[in-house]
């Protein structure tokens, strides 16, 4: 495919950066990914303030304004004939032509990678169909979750172990809570009532996450933000999570134990529903 580095479109085999890149060294770096569906970006302002968010929270200045960001995730969706996929960005503090642990002086430009990928499957998609099984494994990932930074090392561990284990994800848990999904946001409904963990620093603020609860809040459906443990999530009616590419997703299986009935629930499904609608 064709991808974006520092100011180019060029094929992925000829695309290079440095040894001495921050994003390389040091996970120095934050990215966003954004869904596309029948070739247009869903939730794009969302993202770009997220990435601006993230840049800040890090003191890496962003590189682009709104609309350069904008036309550079059109022009790689349409170069890469995306109709249903995503578009990746991501942004580095710079190849710093050493390693130091300093910060490097600010005439240092970040470094700028993208690319698209076309996958069909995210609007019929055969997981949400069938639901997923979940295990649960402790969180031991930095206490600055709500930056979304590539330092993902402990969320593909996870995400391994939870295969391993026969299962298809992740939930991670923290002093007895759920904090998140290895690469998604965890929900419970109870007694029809859509409960989640309330954002802070120990999980990403979910672009997902935020359109779902207001298309809920506008269809009148409870929506009660406050942390869960694994056993009343084994014990709700419904489970699911929610991504950017994942959409609203039902889990059907928590460490073993079916959750409701054992099959995706009459609510996740309708907020599936409901998302695609209202985001295409
Ligand atoms: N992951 N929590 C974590 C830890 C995530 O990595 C993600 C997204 C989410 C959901 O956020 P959003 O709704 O904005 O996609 C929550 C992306 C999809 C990824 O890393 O591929």
């Amino acid at each position: 495919g064709i991808v974006y580095v520092n100011g180019e479109y060029l094929p992925a085999e000829e695309a290079k950066i440095s040894v001495f890149d921050r994003g390389f060294l040091m996970a120095d770096a934050i990215y966003e990914l954004t869904a596309v569906v029948d070739g247009k970006l869903i939730d794009f302002p969302a993202h770009l303030a997220r990435l601006d968010r993230s840049l800040a929270e890090l003191d890496i200045v962003n590189p682009h304004g709104y609309d350069e960001w904008l036309a550079l995730h059109r022009e790689l969706v349409a170069r890469n004939a995306v109709t249903e996929g995503s578009v990746y960005v991501e942004v580095t503090r710079g190849n710093t032509g050493e390693r130091a642990f300093e910060y490097p002086p600010a005439e240092i430009p970040p470094t700028v990678v993208a690319f698209a990928t076309n996958r069909p499957g995210i609007v019929d998609s055969p997981a949400a169909a069938a639901g997923l099984r979940i295990v649960t494994l402790p969180d031991l990932r930095w206490q600055r979750r709500d930056i979304k930074t590539v330092q993902l090392i402990y969320q593909a561990q996870a995400k391994m172990l939870a295969k391993r284990a026969g299962a298809d994800d992740g939930w991670l848990v923290e002093d007895g809570f759920v904090t998140e999904g290895t690469s998604n946001n965890a929900y419970i409904v109870r007694k029809g009532r859509i409960v989640t963990r309330p954002l802070g620093n120990d999980i990403l603020h979910g672009i997902t996450r935020a359109s779902l609860l207001r298309f809920a809040r506008e269809a009148q459906m409870e929506v009660e933000e406050r942390q869960f443990t694994v056993a009343e999530a084994q014990a709700a009616d419904e489970a699911f999570i929610t991504s950017a590419t994942g959409f609203v997703t039902p889990v059907v299986e928590i460490d073993g134990t079916a959750v409701g009935t054992g099959k995706p629930g009459p609510v996740a499904l309708r907020l599936r529903e409901i998302y695609i609608d209202e985001s295409r």
